[in-house]
């Protein structure tokens, strides 16, 4: 298939395009370069053995999207958006313009186009502060605690009313849970800009040194050792999970929605410990007040994705640590 992949050079995007290429897919990047370097191109052709078509442009500049969508695609993977929860909140109107605006700018093109299979970046975020653990598909989505995490709510509607008004379309909303990790190669991965918000990021840095001691955000929360818990997901993974829903779902006209997750929580200690076995060295850290926002614990019902796409992870957290170390060590 030919694939028009947005804001394929980001960390997800580029792991996926990896994949697509592997699967034997012809993956199409276009990416603005506003959180990515072109350089993870060559990367790319140098783990897959080819590189991707790419196309530096923004999904908001429907005149040149509509150029590159003329030339003919199965599909389009929409991972291009802005995703600082932090810088959200900060700049509501930019990530509402570039995530919700371009999202808009980004479907009149492929309707015009006649490109009729979407594959969405959604994320666990959508559900809010869960009323039952794990999270199931069809649990309400909830409310948003910053306006990053109220354009996937928002994008997710916009999309199943798209889907409505076209009922030819398949739309898959892939809700992410907590993507980590890297390319077992150590070529690609996540380059967060200045200090890392998440976890994972920001225990490879205090790892490597860059930063003094991981601030553990609580720890009085109702989990097994008061520390919030998540899904984390290797991003090899998540990459694998979107080519099955792309081979499930094209032409298969719906709204198709899935998480993916391991189905299995980790803690803030959890991870740290892992990490420290996948370094060799102990992980300074403190326990500090809750972050405004947070939630105890998220971790995904993953059945639908299993017995639907045929798709389950197979790496673990030590994986999950060992790659993101890996990385670390050569982006140093
Ligand atoms: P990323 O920032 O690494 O990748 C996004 C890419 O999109 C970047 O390369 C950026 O340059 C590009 N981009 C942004 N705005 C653009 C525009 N207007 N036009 C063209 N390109 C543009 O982020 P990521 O972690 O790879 O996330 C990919 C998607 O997955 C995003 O939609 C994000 O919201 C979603 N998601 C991420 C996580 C996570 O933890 N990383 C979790 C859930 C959902
Ligand atoms: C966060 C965002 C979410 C976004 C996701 C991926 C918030 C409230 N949520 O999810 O919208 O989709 O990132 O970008 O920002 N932690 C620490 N110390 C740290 C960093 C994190 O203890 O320095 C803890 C957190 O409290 C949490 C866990 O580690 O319990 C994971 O945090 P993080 O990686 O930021 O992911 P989320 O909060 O799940």
């Amino acid at each position: 298939m030919r694939v028009l992949v947005t804001g394929g050079s980001g960390f997800i995007g580029s792991h996926t395009v990896v994949s697509l290429l592997e699967a034997g897919h012809d993956p199409v990047v276009v990416d603005n370069l506003s959180n990515a370097s072109r350089s993870v191109l060559t990367r790319i052709g140098e783990i897959a053995g080819r590189q991707p078509e790419f196309h530096e442009a923004d999904i908001r500049d429907r005149d040149t999207m509509g150029s590159i969508a003329a030339s003919g695609f199965d599909a389009c993977i929409h991972f291009a958006a802005l995703k600082a929860v932090a810088e959200s909140v900060e700049e509501p109107m930019l990530y509402y313009d570039n995530n919700v605006g371009g999202t808009i700018a980004l479907l009149e093109v492929l309707v015009a186009s006649d490109i009729t299979t979407f594959v969405f970046s959604s994320s666990a975020t959508v559900y809010g502060d869960p009323n039952k653990l794990p999270v199931t598909e069809d649990m309400p989505t909830g409310v948003a605690t910053n306006p990053y995490g109220w354009t996937k709510i928002m994008m997710e509607q916009i999309l199943r009313d798209v889907q409505g008004a076209n009922p030819d379309w398949s739309v898959s909303l892939l809700r992410y849970f907590n993507p980590v990790g890297a390319h077992p190669s150590g070529l690609i991965g996540e380059e967060p800009r200045g200090t890392p918000n998440n976890l994972m990021p920001y225990v490879a840095k205090v790892a490597a040194g860059e930063l003094a001691r991981l601030s553990v955000f609580g720890g009085d929360y109702p989990t097994s050792d008061g520390t919030g818990v998540r899904d984390y997901i290797h991003v090899v993974d998540l990459a694998e999970g979107h080519v099955a829903a792309l081979n499930t779902h094209v032409g298969d006209a719906g709204v198709h929605t899935y998480n993916l997750g391991t189905g299995k929580g980790s803690s803030v200690l959890e991870v740290l410990h892992s990490y420290e076995n996948a370094c060799g060295k102990s992980i300074p850290y403190e326990v500090v007040e809750r972050r405004a926002g947070d939630v105890a614990a998220n971790w995904a019902d993953v059945t639908r994705a299993e017995s639907v796409l045929g798709w389950k992870t197979t790496r673990d957290l030590a994986d999950m640590c060992a790659d993101s170390w890996r990385w670390q060590q050569r982006t140093r």
